[in-house]
């Protein structure tokens, strides 16, 4: 089989490595990609925006799968333009991405639904935003409605705050037209944990927990990013909370999108805030989170083309699942001056050392061929994972295989998975 991956982050090296040990995989193709997945697949250069090209490339080639790693394209209806033509491809249409796409239909799908979310109100005008952020005080948080690339949410520790944000979004028009409407949501305290599960529309299967470091500092500090790791398994996502998230969020969730004509098909992401074993939805993905699926993918013990391709033919109820038992963490290298302004083109040293560290994997997300050898081309780098018997034990290992990399402003946290460690 041949295989078409969109993308070209540390996710998408993850997908592709992961594919690459399939049984029934012979190629791999990758759009953008990058000099990590250059290894294993061939990257081509169609605009990712380009849903034509994309068609035309998987027609000329034979293409069996298509795999889309990012929110983007799926937002602007990439499955939509494939399955048009008869092409089989992995994610949700542009109507199941909305909620993702717009926290507005997000947060009232949750409501029609009664998925447990924080209590909010949606405003298409600032000045009477800014009145009820007064009248309901602070800390409080506010969201753009729209794609904004992991900026568009502030959570505001004072009224001043609150409304500071509200004009960037709605009178600066920080990002554009997502800043239309916004969402003005109660705050919410606890734990943060991922919970991703594959779908078809009609089965759904829970991937095993994870969680993310958001913040670019140790300690939760400084302002967020992308994602600075993750580890796999959250101690915090018991079973009886797995059972509970199925039950209350994924199975509704799946299921009103049905009832509302929708077949939401691919991966579906819960961004959960959990106090005292009680879950509430912070927001939704309609993929793979990023840097998550570097650890999750290191410990699926299944074919991952078999579950892509069930998940494309609504077959997912016909497959065994399988993770291996073990912990994965992955640390996250960045460039000097992220989220913030950073420069490219830094060679990156130690890469052949770090490959010698047993159990591990460097997975690149920003990197890219400078005469002949590999440099920096983005925010985040590298996502260094390894696993372990338990978390602390692969932590160990992916902060030994960090150690041997090195560039110009390299910078990461010393503190991943340390939370669940302590717990
Ligand atoms: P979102 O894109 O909606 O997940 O928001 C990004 C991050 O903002 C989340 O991962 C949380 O850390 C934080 N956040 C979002 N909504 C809330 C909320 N209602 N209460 C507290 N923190 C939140
Ligand atoms: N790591 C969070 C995300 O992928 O949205």
């Amino acid at each position: 089989m041949k295989v078409l991956v969109v993308g070209s982050g540390g996710r998408e090296h993850a997908i592709v490595w992961k594919l690459s040990q399939s049984r029934h995989v012979d190629k791999i193709y990758c759009t953008p990609g990058n000099a990590g997945i250059a290894d294993i697949a061939e990257c081509i250069s169609v605009d990712t925006s380009d849903f034509k090209g994309l068609i035309d490339f998987v027609k000329y080639d034979w293409i069996d799968l298509t795999f889309v790693g990012p929110e983007e394209p799926l937002s602007r209806g990439i499955v939509d333009a494939f399955e048009k033509e008869g092409r089989k491809i992995v994610g949700p249409t542009k109507d199941a991405a909305q909620l993702e796409s717009s926290k507005v239909f997000s947060k009232d799908f949750m409501r029609r639904y009664k998925i447990p979310t924080a209590e909010y109100k949606v405003f298409s005008s600032h000045p009477q935003a800014e009145d009820y952020v007064r009248m309901k005080g602070a800390p409080i948080v506010i969201k753009a409605d729209g794609l904004a690339a992991g900026k568009g949410v502030i959570v505001a520790s004072t009224v001043d705050e609150a409304i500071k944000a509200i004009r960037l979004i709605m009178k600066d028009r920080a990002f554009g037209d997502a800043g239309d409407r916004i969402v003005v949501e109660e705050c919410l305290q606890g734990e943060e944990a991922s919970f991703m599960a594959f779908t078809d529309g009609i089965t759904i299967v829970p991937m095993v927990s994870s969680q993310d470091h958001k913040r670019v500092y140790d300690q939760d500090k400084g302002p967020n990013t992308g994602g600075m790791g993750a580890y796999s398994p959250a101690p915090v996502v018991t079973k009886e909370l797995e059972e509970l998230v199925m039950e209350k969020v994924m199975k509704p969730t799946v299921l009103g999108m049905k009832s509302e004509g929708i077949v939401f098909k691919g991966i579906l992401y819960a961004g959960l805030m959990i106090k005292d074993g009680v879950p509430n939805v912070l927001e939704f993905n309609c993929r793979l989170g990023d840097p998550e699926t570097q650890p999750v993918l290191m410990r699926l013990d299944s074919d991952f083309y078999e579950i892509c391709d069930a998940i494309a033919c609504q077959k997912l109820s016909e497959i065994n699942i399988s993770w291996k038992d073990e912990a994965a963490v992955c640390v996250v290298l960045a460039s000097g001056g992220y989220p913030g302004k950073y420069d490219k083109g830094k060679i990156i040293s130690g890469l052949d050392e770090a490959a010698k560290v047993a159990d591990s994997f460097v997975f690149h997300a920003g990197t890219s061929f400078e005469n002949g050898k590999i440099a920096t081309n983005g925010g985040r780098v590298l996502g260094v994972t390894a696993t372990g018997a338990d978390i602390a034990a692969a932590k160990a290992k992916a902060y030994e295989a960090v150690s041997k990399i090195s560039f110009e402003g390299m910078h990461y946290r010393k503190d991943i998975a340390d939370r669940a460690i302590k717990r």
